[in-house]
């Protein structure tokens, strides 16, 4: 764990907030959601979970869930969002109910099915409104996206049921994180979700970590890391953006 700067508030030792992973932390998980929710207000930290064992299947939705719920101790009716990787709209109607009707969301992909199932999710769940699904790489976020925003999320990896090469990839994910980075008010809050299992998964999922390490030196963020056993297991992050 890295150490704050003397101008910041000293976060409490992150080491018993985070523990490896075990049967009932992945059958629960709100047991972490519950630990890590004293953490959420600091000015700047990084939140790593992940998930391993023989059911990893078992564990994509459960950290989608803890996802949502870092994501909802966090963002208010009114704020901007944006969904990096809009898929089948899951996260961008997650989003759009959290903002609201004052609020707005921006999601962004890179296929056609993907931005006509999320236009349609949206329909479905009333809240079109309020979206606006960009057919473009989520690296062009700067171009379509005003500051400030409040929140961001980057579900990782392929279109489910579609081509499976069509995945995101290193350059223009960590491209996109600085955008998010920078659009970001203080406070806000960022969570990417890397898959490991498909070709390319792992070195983007370290190419996440590296960016991460790379801010954790140059920002002293904080940090507390979980390490899986399991080299396929996916990855959650969740980075709270300083306050200028
Ligand atoms: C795992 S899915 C996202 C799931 C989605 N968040 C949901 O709730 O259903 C990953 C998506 O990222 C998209 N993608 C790949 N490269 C991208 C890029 N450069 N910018 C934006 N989206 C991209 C893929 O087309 C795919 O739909």
């Amino acid at each position: 764990m890295h150490g704050s700067t003397t101008s910041q508030p000293r976060a409490p030792a992150l080491t018993n907030a985070f523990c490896r992973t075990d049967a009932s932390s992945k059958r629960s998980p709100l047991n972490s959601i519950l630990r890590l929710e004293g953490y959420l207000t600091l000015p700047f930290h990084v939140l790593f979970v992940g998930y391993d064992g023989p059911d990893d299947c078992m564990s994509l939705p459960a950290l989608t869930t803890v996802a949502h719920q870092w994501i909802a101790t966090h963002l208010t009716p009114g704020q901007h969002a944006v969904d990096a990787t809009a898929g089948n709209g899951h996260d961008t109607v997650f989003l759009a109910q959290q903002v609201g009707a004052q609020g707005r969301v921006t999601a962004f992909d890179v296929q056609v099915p993907a931005c006509a199932a999320t236009r349609r999710r949206c329909a479905q769940a009333e809240v079109s409104d309020r979206v606006t699904v960009v057919h473009a790489g989520h690296e062009t976020m700067r171009d379509h996206v005003e500051a400030p925003i409040h929140a961001a999320m980057f579900n990782l990896g392929y279109l489910p049921r579609h081509d499976h090469t069509r995945i995101t990839r290193p350059d223009t994910t960590v491209a996109a994180l600085n955008a998010a980075c920078e659009l970001m008010t203080g406070g806000g809050l960022l969570t990417v979700l890397a898959y490991r299992g498909h070709e390319g998964g792992p070195e983007e999922a370290q190419h996440v970590q590296d960016w991460i390490d790379a801010r954790i030196d140059t920002l002293r963020i904080l940090q507390s890391r979980l390490y899986s056993a399991n080299p396929d297991a996916p990855l959650l992050w969740g980075i709270q953006v300083p306050a200028a």
